[in-house]
């Protein structure tokens, strides 16, 4: 056996992309001659329904005990009947937080095959490969205090420099895998927590002499995601600045419905596509699978050190997206007709063809 996945597939279109992900899954265990033991918990709004909570005890156990969890998505507020409302999203914060993954990798690439379906110019957004690293476990999300009280709202923004220093550290390793850049976006004309920031950042770049450093206001960065993508290597965020960046960033390559995602830092990583719960499109099958297959591709890569195997997954899309196929969010006119979840799935798992009969002889 090599290893054990919690599978949470979520609400929304949630199940429907994880399906996909799970049968390339299966097609690789097949082809390379993998066993993984898979079990399924219950996670989101789906889980308030039947346990009253978001992220339930039964869950906990389960994540803190396998290698990986891949989760689909989770969403859609419910009012419980005895209780108030519950946020699902909250689970997925409680998550990260359980299993220590303060480092979230979002790789957004647009390679040749992916051009079409950018809703930019190709010559603009060719080549772009970047990869956002968000710290995702501090800042606003979590910092208290936070409440609404007498017509008053606050939340509070909140790092130490520890908290800094380890998630530039991870987007300082990560640039020497890559082209040896590291962007590292603040507000420090503006944020007392920003203005640490860039110094523990500055900090940490000339530990890095080998890397090309340089901050930026996360305005200007909105902007220069659009206008110039290209220049960008590794981008080093705070959690919300990450969040919101990353959405951008997403469309520089069709859709957010293309992006993977890792949290890791902890004993147990964590694997999820980018986008949410697209309770537009949920139950019609239509969703696109790509951004959970290629978080298949992360969990393989990151967790089971099987990169060979990765890679393979993220060949077989490139050629399913060079051949023109497309779900309904890439649709870009004048090619073949949008393929449904389902349909991309296949088209993967086909994709993937054989691996050579003779590497796999030799390693067993
Ligand atoms: C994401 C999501 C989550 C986040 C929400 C659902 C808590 O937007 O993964 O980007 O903000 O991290
Ligand atoms: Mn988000």
């Amino acid at each position: 056996m090599d290893g054990r996945i919690l599978v949470l597939p979520g609400d929304g279109v949630g199940p429907e992309v994880l399906r996909e992900a799970r049968r390339v899954l299966a097609a690789i265990e097949e082809l390379y001659g993998h066993r993984f033991d898979i079990i399924e918990g219950s996670m989101g709004a789906e889980a308030i329904e039947r346990f009253g909570t978001p992220l339930p005890e039964e869950t906990r156990k389960l994540a803190v005990s396998v290698d990986a969890v891949l989760l689909g998505a989770v969403g859609f507020a419910v009012q419980p009947a005895n209780g108030p409302t519950v946020d699902p999203a909250k689970g997925l914060l409680e998550l990260r937080e359980l299993l220590g993954n303060y480092a979230n990798l979002r790789p957004i690439a647009v390679p040749d095959t992916v051009v079409g379906t950018s809703p930019f110019r190709a010559d603009h957004v060719r080549g772009v490969d970047l990869v956002i690293v968000r710290e995702a476990l501090g800042g606003i999300y979590y910092g208290r205090p936070r409440g609404i009280e007498n017509g008053v709202a606050y939340d509070t923004e909140i790092y130490s420099e520890a908290e800094i220093r380890r998630i530039a550290e991870s987007a300082f390793e990560l640039a020497r895998t890559r082209r040896r850049k590291v962007t590292s976006i603040d507000k420090a004309n503006v944020l007392a927590s920003s203005v640490l920031w860039r110094r523990i950042t500055g900090e940490v770049a000339g530990q890095y002499a080998d890397i090309e450093f340089a901050s930026m206001f996360v305005d200007n960065c909105a902007m220069q995601l659009i206008s110039n993508p290209r220049q960008f290597d590794v981008l080093l965020t705070n959690n919300m600045f990450g969040d919101i960046l990353s959405d951008e960033a997403a469309v520089l390559c069709g859709s957010l419905g293309m992006l993977p995602s890792a949290s890791v830092g902890g004993d147990v990583g964590l694997y999820e596509p980018v986008h949410g719960t697209a309770p537009d499109i949920a139950g019609k099958g239509i969703a696109n699978p790509v951004g959970a297959i290629l978080s298949v591709a992360m969990m393989l890569d990151l967790t089971f050190e099987l990169p060979e195997e990765a890679n393979a997954i993220g060949d077989a899309v490139a050629r399913v997206l060079r051949d023109g196929y497309a779900t309904a969010d890439l649709w870009a006119a004048g090619g073949r007709a949008p393929v449904s979840t389902a349909e991309m799935g296949t088209l993967v798992v086909g994709a993937l063809g054989t691996p050579k009969r003779a590497k796999r002889e030799q390693r067993c």
